[in-house]
């Protein structure tokens, strides 16, 4: 059914493009405009692609999405083969809150691993061999196989306790990160502060030695930077290095286990099961893309939203409410969209997904979804409760590293508020280009 379209208001049909349209009344949480209060919905035009990596390096188009809720709640977005490396012309996009959660929470009938989670890849270089390496990451994969790798990387890496271990360790990191920039005076808090948590985090989870974070660092950045010009990257060529690097960890661990989660990995637990080195490499694969960018991404955002609402700054330094951490995450929604592929037909709001077509899961939308989040545009660290989809609409690949992320974004906020409570901007953020990550590339700042 590639092609088809769905009706977006019958009363005011839409021909002009929108694309680079100026944010309206209420300004954009994203491009440094004060937000507050309601959004206007503006039109949107068929063949509107949200996965424009031009668009989203200028915005998020929370106008369009508010408009697709009301109107459109499942939207036909095309996509060229050249722009996605799909060919089946384009995908379903839904933007309601429950439709994200229902299609991510369903035990059946939908697929990460028929056409990855991923809803664009550099049509250049990536086709179907290239998509289908991607699958050995748990992220595209589907029962049985996803339920036996999550099982195994669950038990070990990502339990409260494997967590609380770290928490004293990754406090002292985050409070020497931020002084080291508050030494320097002023600084990018992309590089300085944003991204060397997640780095030291994971690094500290999983036992990866320290001294590999710079290489770690560069490519995750190479991995999901692909659409941005800025960035002269071989995507393949990052997850080659970084398989290559996690194989012989892999082994290494096998021959010579400690005490760490990658020992515990890759040698048999009481039931026999293991990851094989292969397994642990796309381990480290999905760890360096999934747990970095976007933790460093919802530090720089939550920064942001501090600046351009110095009264929330002003609430976190004095009572640190626990709520912050998801607000942020609601906030920032680092991950704009994921896909699912249908395995089924379904029927939704009167259209039929058949069977083998890609439905986005719009968490950006989700996330500011008027009828679940009392006024959304309005970023309120005390919000709760907050459904928010910023880790997934729940079920089986739910973000294992949730925890982990709240953790880390509070613990960075704590130290920034503690030692560097005048810090302040000094430019715009800078946006990546990319089609599916809200992603910020840097934020001159002033620490003290
Ligand atoms: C603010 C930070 C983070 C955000 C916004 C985020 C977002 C997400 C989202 C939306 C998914 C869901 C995928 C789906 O339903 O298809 C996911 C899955 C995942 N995340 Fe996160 N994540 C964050 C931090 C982390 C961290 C710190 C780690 C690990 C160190 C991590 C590891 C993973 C993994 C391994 C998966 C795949 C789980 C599976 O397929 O079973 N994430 N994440």
């Amino acid at each position: 059914m590639a092609g088809a379209t769905v009706s977006l208001d019958a009363n005011e049909p839409q021909t002009e493009p929108v694309a680079g349209m100026a944010a309206t009344a209420g300004g954009c949480p994203f491009t440094g405009a004060v937000a507050r209060g309601p959004i206007e919905p503006i039109p949107v035009r068929e063949g509107f692609d949200f996965t424009d990596p031009d668009l989203i390096a200028d915005r998020i188009p929370l106008e369009e999405l508010a408009t697709l809720r009301q109107t459109a709640p499942i939207f036909w977005n095309p996509q060229t083969r050249e722009e996605s490396s799909f060919d089946d012309g384009g995908f379903w996009m839904v933007s309601r809150h429950e439709d994200v959660k229902a299609i991510s929470s369903a035990r059946e009938g939908w697929s990460s691993e028929e056409n990855t989670a991923v809803v664009k890849f550099d049509g250049a270089t990536v086709g179907p061999d290239e998509r289908a390496i991607q699958r050995e990451m748990i992220l595209n994969m589907d029962a049985p196989r996803h339920t036996k790798v999550r099982g195994i990387i669950g038990r070990g890496s990502f339990t409260p306790r494997a967590i609380g271990r770290i928490a004293d360790a990754l406090d002292a990191r985050a409070r020497q990160i931020v002084a080291e920039a508050v030494a320097r005076g002023t600084g990018d808090l992309v590089l300085d502060v944003s991204s060397e948590l997640p780095l030291q985090a994971i690094a500290d989870l999983v036992g990866f030695p320290q001294e590999d974070r710079k290489r770690i660092f560069d490519w995750s950045n190479q991995m999901v930077s692909y659409d941005d010009p800025e960035f002269d990257v071989e995507p393949a060529v990052a997850a080659a290095e970084i398989l290559g690097y996690g194989m012989e960890l892999g082994e290494a661990r096998k021959a010579d286990p400690g005490n760490d989660i990658a020992s515990k990995l890759v040698t048999a637990d009481i039931d026999g099961e293991l990851l094989t080195s292969e397994e642990f490499a796309y381990f480290c694969l999905i760890l360096a893309v999934a747990g970095n960018e976007t933790t460093r991404n919802a530090i720089s955002h939550g920064m942001q939203a501090f600046f351009e609402n110095p009264d929330q700054w002003e609430l976190f330094k004095a009572e640190r409410p626990q709520t912050t951490a998801d607000e942020i995450v609601r906030w920032a929604s680092p991950i704009v969209i994921f896909q699912r592929t249908a395995t089924t037909d379904h029927e939704l709001h009167g259209t039929t997904i058949r069977a083998g077509q890609r439905v986005g899961m719009s968490y950006s939308s989700a996330n500011f979804d008027e009828t679940v989040f009392d006024e959304p545009h309005r970023f309120d660290i005390t919000r709760d409760p907050n459904p928010h989809v910023g880790f997934g609409g729940g079920g089986a690949h739910y973000c294992i590293g949730a925890n982990l992320a709240r953790m880390e974004i509070n613990l960075m906020f704590n130290a920034i508020a503690d030692l560097a409570p005048d810090i302040a901007p000094l430019g715009e953020p800078r946006r990546l280009r990319s089609a599916w990550i809200n992603g910020i590339k840097g934020l001159p700042v002033r620490y003290a």
